[in-house]
């Protein structure tokens, strides 16, 4: 009994160190410029930077930053860092730096030109110091307010001809189209790369958006997008290079057979994009396991596999309706959360616009996609910006490895992840920080690191535990369904079951649910995806010795805390 009473209070202990001695997350400070190693961007130390951006329009008609007619521009950028994102994604349109006409207006006269006077007080109030700046001078000052608060930015030429992208026919779609002359966007990217030159915070240039269309073709992609890339490197060799794919920036398969030939390294990315709609309604027309799987498969094959061939890809588009009340988006969320989490992908949210000035015909249109809500100063919805928390900070990567690879057991639906706080309690969600250690053996176990302590079923319903009977057929788990999604394993009795959520975030199992076929129900609470980490748990584990034994104890002792669960 002594021991009993020695171990429980040393589970306390460990309870109260777990809830106590949270640590802020170490901010690095980046030494650019960035670079490539393999599939990674890195800084000058060699250093993985993920990119977490949110993309900021500046390319509509006129062409100034969204969003400065109701928030200081310094207020915003402040709002994009403690919204957990480290750059923007910021889009220009070409004219505005090919046609002197154009850049030369001062914002006030693009407003006006436009009829948009209340924009122009709006301004006046909150940035009154560009109202009457050029509109060159107008972008060039909002990139440095993000610099003053160590916001990368990646500038986007987004369209030749100002105005909403993107469809077929808009004339901006391909080399050749009615505003897209090549020749003409050279020398755009040209200027643009030359005037943020010594620029630190300007880190890349992505070459164009989207292209598309019926002129689009393999020969003229190698042939521009290589000129456009040449071109970028020798006025200003600092920045990264951003090259899209074809189809609206869904396929990038032609470079399976053929790569691109220039004539520097080490500073080349992919982009991609990748939404809900990117597939139609599939995900509301059909199951979600099922239309998850065959879309992951597809995007490996039109871009993933960059990832393999050793480039950076970045997913420089994905967002969803924020209102919730979309199926395709909300079904393809969880989906594409789990891929951006297992690939530890560097990406872009659209968008962090809350309301345009003037976008398609209409004045002060609300953006349900956006971080930000009309107003631009609450956040829209904290539940989405949760969920997307976790891909803010890197999983892996060149001069990360605090720790040895483990996994990590997320759960997309919410944002969260499997975590043991204390022997005491049973297993719940919480934030992905603090997640154990987890491995997945070749019994296909999942064992807390450095324990022996696995994750088994208890009968149906009730709360998964940890046992160190294993392995067992009530410990053994397996991923099943399309989208490998599913963590299934046996109850006591035989029955197949699921590992799911149930009230207060305590993990549990359940009957599967939706594993095929039916396109009425929503298998997500059942949706856990095993993250490849190097991570440390921001919290401080009790010193090694006190863990070891924590973590062994008699076997007695823990059934009968088995039976307090
Ligand atoms: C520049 O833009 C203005 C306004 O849209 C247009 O009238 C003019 O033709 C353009 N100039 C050139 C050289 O493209
Ligand atoms: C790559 O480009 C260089 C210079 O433009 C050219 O000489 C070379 O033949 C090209 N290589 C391939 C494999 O196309
Ligand atoms: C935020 O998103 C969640 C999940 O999609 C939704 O249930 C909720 O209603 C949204 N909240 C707001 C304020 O739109
Ligand atoms: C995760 O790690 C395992 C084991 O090292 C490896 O086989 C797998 O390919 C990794 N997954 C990803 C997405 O890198
Ligand atoms: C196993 O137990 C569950 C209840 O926990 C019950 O619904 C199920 O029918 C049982 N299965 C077998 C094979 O006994």
């Amino acid at each position: 009994m002594g021991r009993l009473v020695f171990f429980s209070f040393l589970s306390i202990f460990s309870f109260l160190i777990t809830f106590s001695d949270v640590m802020i997350p170490q901010k690095h400070v980046m030494a650019l410029p960035l670079s490539t190693n393999s599939r990674w961007i890195v800084d000058e130390n060699g250093r993985r930077v993920k990119l977490a951006c949110v993309n900021w329009v500046s390319h509509l008609e006129v062409m100034v930053a969204e969003g400065l007619s109701k928030q200081p521009m310094d207020a915003i950028a402040k709002r994009i860092v403690s919204t957990g994102f480290n750059c923007v994604r910021l889009t220009w349109p070409v004219f505005l730096v090919t046609n002197g006409t154009l850049g030369s207006l001062t914002v006030r006269q693009s407003f006006r030109s436009l009829g948009l006077l209340e924009s122009i007080s709006g301004i006046q109030a909150n940035n009154p110091s560009i109202i009457d700046l050029s509109l060159l001078d107008a972008y060039q000052a909002v990139v440095s307010s993000l610099g003053n608060n160590n916001v990368m930015v990646i500038l986007d030429n987004h369209v030749s001809k100002p105005g909403w992208c993107c469809s077929n026919f808009d004339g901006n779609g391909f080399f050749g189209d009615q505003y897209f002359d090549p020749d003409q966007w050279i020398t755009g990217l040209t200027r643009m790369a030359s005037m943020f030159k010594g620029v630190p915070n300007v880190v890349g240039m992505s070459l164009r958006n989207e292209l598309r269309g019926p002129k689009q073709n393999v020969n003229d992609w190698y042939r521009y997008m290589q000129k456009g890339a040449e071109a970028v490197h020798s006025a200003n060799p600092n920045v990264i290079v951003i090259l899209s794919g074809l189809d609206y920036d869904k396929d990038l398969s032609f470079l399976h057979n053929r790569q691109v030939n220039l004539t520097f390294s080490g500073k080349i990315v992919f982009e991609a994009h990748w939404y809900g709609f990117s597939d139609g309604e599939a995900w509301k027309n059909g199951n979600s396991n099922q239309v998850c799987g065959t879309v992951v498969d597809n995007m490996m094959r039109k871009s993933g596999f960059l990832l393999d061939q050793g480039w950076p890809l970045f997913v420089s588009e994905f967002g969803v309706d924020q209102r919730g009340t979309n199926v395709n988006d909300n079904r393809y969320l969880g989906c594409f959360l789990s891929v951006a989490a297992e690939l530890d992908l560097d990406w872009a949210l659209w968008t962090l616009v809350g309301s345009y000035y003037f976008r398609q015909g209409v004045v002060g249109m609300n953006e349900y996609y956006g971080v930000l809500n009309s107003n631009w100063c609450e956040t829209r919805n904290s539940t989405f910006l949760q969920q997307i928390s976790v891909l803010q900070s890197p999983f892996r990567g060149p001069g990360l490895s605090e720790a040895r690879p483990h996994k990590v057991i997320f759960h997309p639906s919410t944002g969260l992840c499997v975590l043991r706080k204390s022997m005491l309690e049973p297993l719940r969600l919480g934030p992905c920080a603090e997640s154990d250690a987890w491995d997945y053996t070749p019994q296909n176990m999942l064992r807390v690191r450095g324990t022996y302590f696995c994750l088994q079923t208890d009968n149906l319903a009730k709360p998964a535990k940890l046992g160190i009977i294993c392995p067992d057929s009530n410990s053994k788990w397996e991923t099943i369904s399309d989208s490998k999604m599913h963590l299934s394993s046996k109850a006591p009795n035989g029955t197949d079951v699921c590992l799911d959520v149930g009230s207060n975030n305590i993990i549990v199992t359940n009957t599967c649910k939706c594993l095929s076929k039916d396109k009425t129900c929503d298998p997500e609470s059942q949706w856990f995806k095993l993250v490849n980490s190097t991570r440390r748990p921001t919290w401080t584990k009790p010193s090694s010795r006190m863990s070891s034994i924590l973590n062994f104890p008699p076997k007695d002792f823990l059934w009968r805390l088995e039976g307090s669960f």
